[in-house]
Formats: C-alpha cells, sequence, structure tokens
C-alpha cells in the first residue's frame, strides 16, 4: 500500500472508488459549477428539488480523490434537506461525515460547498418567490431576540 493511500481514511477510499450520485440531471432545478484556482479542479452539482426540498443531486468532478469523494458525500447529505437548510451547508459536515481529511485537501470539501450552494443560487435565480420567503424568514431570525439556556 503506498504512503499517499493511507493518507486518506476508509470511508473517503469508499467515496472515491465507488461515487455515489455521479452524473447529471437533465431536469435540474438548479446547476452550479465552481473551480479552484488552488488546484484547477472543477466541481459541478445539479439539484431537483420540490416543495422547497431537494429530492436529488448529481456532481461531476474534474479533480482529485478528495474532491470526487466530497462531492460524493455532499451529494448524499444534501438529499432531503429544506433550501433554507442546504443554504446552511459546510464542508465541515463533509469533512465530518468523510472520517477527516488531510490539511492540504480540506479545500476540495470546501469546493463541494461552493458548488452546492451556486446550484442553490441558481435555483434561487429561477425562483425569485421562493428567494423573497428564503430573505424573509432569514431577516425573521437575525432580528430575533437569541434566547440563553438557563
Ligand atoms: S486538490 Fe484541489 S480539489 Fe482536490
Amino acid at each position: 500500500m503506498s504512503e499517499t493511500y493511507t493518507l486518506y481514511g476508509q470511508t473517503v477510499m469508499d467515496h472515491f472508488m465507488n461515487p455515489r450520485n455521479m452524473g447529471d440531471l437533465p431536469d435540474a432545478d438548479g446547476v452550479g459549477e465552481v473551480g479552484a484556482a488552488a488546484c484547477g479542479d472543477i466541481m459541478k452539482i445539479s439539484l431537483k428539488i420540490q416543495d422547497g426540498k431537494i429530492t436529488d443531486a448529481r456532481f461531476k468532478t474534474f479533480g482529485c480523490g478528495s474532491a470526487i469523494a466530497s462531492s460524493s458525500m455532499a451529494t448524499e447529505l444534501i438529499k432531503g434537506r429544506t433550501v433554507e437548510e442546504a443554504l446552511n451547508f459546510s464542508n465541515q459536515e463533509v469533512v465530518d461525515a468523510l472520517g477527516g481529511l488531510p490539511p492540504v485537501k480540506i479545500h476540495c470539501s470546501v469546493l463541494a460547498e461552493e458548488a452546492l450552494k451556486a446550484a442553490l443560487e441558481d435555483y434561487l435565480k429561477k425562483h425569485p418567490d421562493v428567494a423573497a420567503k428564503v430573505k424573509e424568514k432569514e431577516a425573521a431570525r437575525s432580528a430575533a431576540p437569541e434566547t440563553a439556556n438557563a
């Protein structure tokens, strides 16, 4: 086994060797494509959204093993979430679910967060009514007084 191979945990290797949700969604409601300035890798995420919930997600990644594993995991984690929940998605969730990534590969998980958010932005651009509702909810949330746990 090579040294590089041992840098990665079993979950990362599983999602790299057997990626979930690979491909395109021909009737996607939102598509986001981003590139990493650091390495030139490219990630595309497509979403199917119904009644405010992500019902399906696919990815296409031109990049390293961590980027492929991150896209695979991100598309798994995001299915079933509401648009509002997905807008708060963080790359840390991907890192945790993968059981960790080497420090130099953290940006691969950031790429997954950015591709997902770009796909959500694309969806919200096409659905200004939903975008307005999301903004309203965010404004109400930030205006609400913080409650302290006793
Ligand atoms: S090395 Fe750049 S996305 Fe993985």
